[in-house]
């Protein structure tokens, strides 16, 4: 379903925090990459979870039997959003960092040493810490090279990727550039020695409809809050494959998949939200199915995040003094992220941000935890770049209050 300038105005009126000033400055959120607002939707179901259903699950009592319904319900919902079969491929965590660290220790125990895992120079740390830790292990970790043109050297990836390969562990989005990367090619190379994908789409998540199967990867993570949601992880595992990996869980834990790899209580109440957050997406797409609405929900905003994307690209990238760092936006929506980052001459990316923040411009400086692509592009030095994140909230107006903000710096320096 298009996703217009109106469409923009009226899911404005849903997130209550849009509607802040500090200073006499309304916030432009542009922080999204880091996390999104949330809309009334959600509030209200994880208070709802507290005024009515809050229970531990698993008791033979109303809330209890509430809960269990609802984390199932929340299960098919995230399939339907990620286009899984069913819920039971949907394991929830504490983010996704702690759920790519659960996943390492149980897919070492699958390895031995000398085995090989890739991982790339783009990605952010929470799908490289986990892998570099298993050096320690004896595991030998291999990196594809980023390009300075701020994409992953497609030749380089073939050469990482050996008969002794076990796991290629990439992000489908740069959270740093914009950049999405070649899930096709992943797929075939690790498929052509026998390797697990394992895809990190928390960036990308908030952008493009996701499709697990079409994808044909084994893993795929991605965490609610940085589309519209709370603070929740998201796992999605082949069928039948967590059930025949060894995690690290209590003996009294449910043996079964989705359920092998979650410790302990989940957060109920988020789960709740994460199941609205859903909904509200489906909410702006059309079609006979919730997977049907989302997937057309997801069309439009990404169309019109790419839009105003290439917009700022292209008029940052004119003003003297500043310099856009990562693909442009010629590519397709679903090839680029709208997200944007740059450096200015003569000012930190601290300086600027702080300037910028002053006036409700939030947006973020540094390195995002995508540290590596940062220290590889050379960029660590000055304190990395500043980002602008775009997300389904995002107007015109807060754009153009952006590059005016960012065109009175480059003058002053
Ligand atoms: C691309 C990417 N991967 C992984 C993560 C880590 O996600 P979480 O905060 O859920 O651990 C982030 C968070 O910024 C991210 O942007």
């Amino acid at each position: 379903m298009p996703f217009t300038a109106a469409e923009c105005e009226k899911c404005r009126l849903d997130f209550p925090a849009l509607g802040r000033a500090v200073d006499g400055h309304p916030l432009a959120f542009l922080d999204g990459p880091a996390g999104t607002q949330v809309p009334e939707a959600v509030i209200a179901a994880i208070a709802g979870y507290y005024r009515t259903s809050n229970a531990n699950t698993h008791g033979e009592f109303p809330t209890s039997r509430d809960s269990d319904r609802l984390m199932e319900a929340t299960r098919e919902t995230v399939a339907a959003f990620l286009g899984a079969p069913s819920g039971r491929e949907v394991s929830f965590g504490q983010n996704m960092t702690t759920l790519n660290f659960s996943l390492s220790h149980a897919l070492a125990r699958e390895m031995a040493p000398g085995d090989e895992i890739v991982i790339t120079q783009l990605d952010h740390e929470a799908n490289r810490g986990p892998w570099l830790a298993l050096r320690e292990q004896g595991i030998v970790v291999r990196e594809v090279a980023l390009r300075p043109d701020g994409r992953l050297d497609a030749e380089d990836f073939a050469r990482q990727v050996t008969p002794r390969t076990r796991l290629v562990a990439m992000g489908l989005a740069s959270n740093a550039l914009g950049t999405v990367n070649d899930a096709a090619l992943a797929r075939r190379l690790s498929r052509e020695v026998g390797a697990w994908l394992l895809l990190d789409a928390v960036h990308y998540a908030a952008h493009f409809p996701l499709d697990v199967t079409a994808l044909d990867t084994d893993f795929l993570l991605c965490s609610a809050y940085k589309f519209y949601g709370p603070h929740v992880g998201i796992l999605y595992a082949r069928p039948g494959l967590l059930a025949r990996l060894r995690t690290d869980k209590l003996a009294v834990q449910d043996d079964a998949a989705p359920y092998r790899i979650e410790t302990g209580t989940l957060n109920h109440a988020a789960l709740a939200g994460v199941k609205a957050a859903i909904d509200y997406i489906a909410s702006w797409g059309t079609g006979g199915s919730e997977r049907e609405r989302i997937v057309s929900a997801m069309r439009g905003i990404g169309a019109w995040e790419h839009a105003l994307g290439a917009y700022y690209h292209e008029s940052v990238a004119a003003i003297p003094g500043v310099t856009v760092h990562g693909p442009d936006f010629s590519a397709a929506t679903g090839q680029r992220a709208p997200t944007v980052s740059i450096t200015l001459d003569g000012v930190t990316p601290n300086a600027a941000a702080c300037a910028l923040g002053a006036r409700g411009l939030q947006v973020w400086d540094g390195h995002f935890y995508a540290a590596r692509a940062i220290e590889v592009l050379g960029l660590a030095g000055q304190g990395g770049v500043i980002r602008t994140g775009i997300v389904m909230y995002n107007n015109l107006k807060e754009i153009d209050r952006l590059l005016e903000g960012v065109e009175e710096l480059a003058g002053k320096a």
